[in-house]
C-alpha cells in the first residue's frame, strides 16, 4: 500500500489533482461526484446544497432534465462542424436570443472573457468605421472594481492588483471611472470614446448594486455622446436578478449585451455578444471568430436555455424567492455579518469580525453548504433559480448555523 492509498477518498483525489494540476485556484477540500438540481454529492457520499451554482453558470441547477435532453438529442445528431459550414441549431439559437434580448444580431463564442474581447473589438471597429474615430485612437471607459475575465487585454483594465501583477505590458485604450458615478462617466468621455463597458451589478466585486437610476443615466449619457453602452451581463443576466437581464430593472436595452455562464445551461461553455445591427456591421468574414463558437452542440443547449427564459419561469422564481432569501439572510443571528446586499436570488454578505470569508466558507461546508468568498470579506450566494421553497428554508437554516 502506498502513502496515497492510506488517505481518505477526498484526500487522495486532492493529492492527485494537486500533483500535476497548476494551482491557479484554491478550492475548498471537497471532491464532488454527482449533481442534481440544487444538490451535489461528494466522493464520500456527503450531500451539499450548492449555493454558488458555478458563479451563476448553474442558474437552472445541475443536470436540468430539459437541458440534458436537448444536449443528448444533439449528441446523437451532430456535434461539431466549425463555422466553415452552416449547421441547423445555430439559427435557432441566434433567432431566439436576439428576440429575448430585444436586439438584432448575435455573435456566439465560448467563454465569458472571449465574449468581452469580442465586444471590445467590435466597438473599436464600429468607432473607426461608423463613428469616424482616428486610427488607433479608440478608447473604452470601464468601472473601478470591474471583473470582465482574465485575458491580457481584459486584465489591462482591471483594478485588482492580483489579477494584473506580472502580466504586463498591458493593452492601452481604457479609462477607469468610479462605479456608480454618472458625472465621472460623462467627464471621461472624449471624441475618441467608443464605448462604456459595465456590469449592471458587479458580481466578483461583491454583488455591488449601483445607485438607482445609474444604468438609465449611463444609457442617456452614452446616447447623447455617440458612445456604445456595453452591458456585461455574464453573471447578472439570464434570470438571476428576477428579470431576464439586470438592465431590465431600469428599462434599459444596451447597444451591446455580453452573455455567458448560464447560457450554456451548466453543460457546455456558451457565450455570446448580442447587439444592434449597426454595431456589428463592420465585423466581416475573417475579421473575428472561434473554432468552437456557435458549434451545433453548444447552440442546441443555448437554444433550449433561451427557450426556457422566453417562458419566464426562472426569472419569476428569482423574483418570488429573492425577498425571502435576502430577508432571511438579514434576519440571521450572525455576529460577523455587517451587511446583506442583493437582488433576486443573488446576495453578497459582508463579513467583518472574528472570521474571514474563507473561514466562513469552511463553516458552511461543515453544514453541507457550498459557497465562495470574494475579496476575502464578502460571501456570495447565488442558489440555482430552480430551488424549491423548502430547499431555500433549509439553505437559510444551514447558513444560520454556520454563521452563528
Ligand atoms: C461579469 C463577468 N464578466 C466576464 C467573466 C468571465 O467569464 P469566463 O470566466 O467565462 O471567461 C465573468 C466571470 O466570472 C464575469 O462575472
Amino acid at each position: 500500500m502506498t502513502a496515497i492509498d492510506a488517505l481518505s477518498p477526498t484526500a487522495q483525489a486532492i493529492a492527485r489533482a494537486e500533483a500535476h494540476g497548476v494551482r491557479n485556484y484554491a478550492p475548498l477540500p471537497v471532491v464532488l461526484r454527482h449533481g442534481e438540481g440544487v444538490w451535489v454529492t461528494d466522493v464520500e457520499g456527503r450531500r451539499y446544497l450548492d449555493l454558488l451554482a458555478a458563479y451563476s453558470a448553474l442558474n437552472f441547477g445541475h443536470r436540468h432534465p430539459r437541458l440534458v435532453a436537448a444536449a443528448k438529442a444533439q449528441l446523437d445528431t451532430l456535434t461539431l462542424t466549425s463555422r466553415a459550414f452552416h449547421a441547423e441549431p445555430l439559427a435557432r439559437f441566434t433567432e431566439g436570443l436576439a428576440e429575448l434580448a430585444g436586439l438584432d444580431v448575435v455573435l456566439p463564442m465560448n467563454t465569458g472573457a472571449e465574449a468581452v474581447e469580442t465586444a471590445i473589438k467590435a466597438s473599436r471597429r464600429w468607432g473607426y468605421d461608423v463613428k469616424g474615430v482616428a486610427p488607433d485612437r479608440a478608447r473604452i471607459i470601464v468601472a473601478d472594481g470591474n471583473f470582465h475575465g482574465r485575458t491580457t487585454t481584459i486584465v489591462s483594465f482591471s483594478t485588482d492588483a492580483d489579477a494584473r501583477r506580472g502580466f504586463g505590458p498591458f493593452t492601452p485604450g481604457f479609462d477607469v471611472v468610479p462605479f456608480g458615478d454618472l458625472d465621472a462617466l460623462e467627464a471621461a468621455i472624449t471624441e475618441d470614446t467608443v464605448a462604456f463597458l459595465v456590469e449592471p451589478i458587479q458580481g466578483e466585486g461583491g454583488v455591488i448594486i449601483p445607485p438607482e437610476g445609474y444604468l438609465a443615466g449611463a444609457a442617456a449619457i452614452c446616447r447623447e455622446h455617440g458612445v456604445l453602452l456595453i452591458a456585461d451581463e455574464i453573471q447578472s443576466g439570464l434570470g438571476r436578478t428576477g428579470e431576464t437581464f439586470a438592465c431590465d430593472h431600469e428599462g434599459v436595452t444596451p447597444d451591446v449585451l455580453v452573455l455567458g455562464k448560464a447560457l450554456g445551461g451548466g453543460i457546455v461553455p456558451v457565450s455570446a455578444v448580442v447587439a444592434r445591427e449597426e454595431v456589428m456591421a463592420p465585423i466581416t468574414p475573417g475579421s473575428h471568430g472561434s473554432t468552437f463558437g456557435g458549434n451545433p452542440f453548444a447552440a442546441a443547449v443555448g437554444a433550449e436555455v433561451v427557450a426556457m427564459l422566453a417562458e419566464g419561469e426562472p426569472q419569476a422564481r428569482a423574483r418570488e424567492l429573492g425577498p425571502t432569501f435576502l430577508e432571511g439572510l438579514r434576519a440571521l443571528d450572525a455576529p460577523d455579518v455587517v451587511e446583506v446586499r442583493g437582488r433576486g436570488l443573488w446576495a453578497g454578505v459582508e463579513i467583518a469580525g472574528a472570521r474571514t470569508g474563507k473561514e466562513c466558507c469552511y463553516a458552511l461546508l461543515e453544514q453541507g453548504v457550498l459557497a465562495k468568498e470574494t475579496h476575502e470579506t464578502t460571501l456570495r450566494f447565488a442558489p440555482p433559480l430552480i430551488i424549491s421553497d423548502p430547499e431555500l428554508d433549509e439553505a437559510l437554516a444551514r447558513v444560520g448555523r454556520a454563521l452563528a
